[in-house]
């Protein structure tokens, strides 16, 4: 069973949605770690909910990003982690990272990409007077939010009723992280058998 880590600074309801799709098998994979950089916020108390161990960090706490990611990466080794899916991870991930996990890292972004990189996209998008809206998984390189895009979904609303927009959006992001996510996984465990058959 593939092993996933979820990487969440705030409220974590991404890590909820895919945590509870692992749970339901809709994921073939076990969640098994949560990193948070700011702790005590509300994903550590899902996280702890459902029993799923949390490696908390303070990064001031740290000489550099290197130092904290080379943490995280024991962390990450000793868990045997598959994947990392950011939910809501507001830091850039560095090299140490992007280096031990090429195209295993996934983000989450509440908007079209490219349109809207950064914080509070909906803000931006409704600034805009924009029509539709919509989420974007992609491949997490150094950039902000950029790397390869994986799956978009639109959301039509022509409206400027934030609450509204963003309740849409943020079921919509659960929808297509789980639906992104279980195929990664499948795609993975069909390379690795793939691979096993050549060998034999
Ligand atoms: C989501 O909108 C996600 O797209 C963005 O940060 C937000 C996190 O929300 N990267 P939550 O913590 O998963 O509820």
């Amino acid at each position: 069973m593939k092993r996933i880590a979820i990487f969440a600074s705030g409220n974590g309801s991404n890590f909820e949605a895919l945590a509870a799709a692992c749970e339901k098998r809709r994921i073939d994979a076990e969640t098994v770690l949560c990193v948070c950089d700011h702790p005590g916020a509300y994903v550590t108390e899902r996280a702890r909910r459902k029993g799923i161990r949390t490696l908390e960090f303070h990064p001031k706490s740290y000489g550099s990003k290197k130092e904290y990611e080379e943490m995280i990466l024991e962390e990450l080794k000793k868990e045997n982690v598959d994947l990392i899916c950011l939910a809501g991870y507001m830091r850039i991930v560095g090299a140490t990272l992007l280096d031990a996990f090429p195209e295993r890292i996934l983000n989450i972004h509440p908007s079209l990409l490219p349109a809207f990189p950064g914080v509070d996209a909906i803000g931006q998008a409704l600034n805009y007077g924009v029509k539709v809206f919509g989420v974007t998984v992609h491949f997490v390189d150094n950039t902000l939010d950029g790397g390869k895009i994986i799956s978009q979904a639109a959301i039509p609303y022509n409206g400027d009723d934030r609450e509204e927009i963003e309740t849409m959006v943020h079921a919509r992001e659960h929808a297509l992280y789980v639906e992104t996510v279980a195929n990664i996984i499948n795609s993975i465990n069909f390379n690795s058998k793939q691979n096993d058959n050549q060998r034999n």
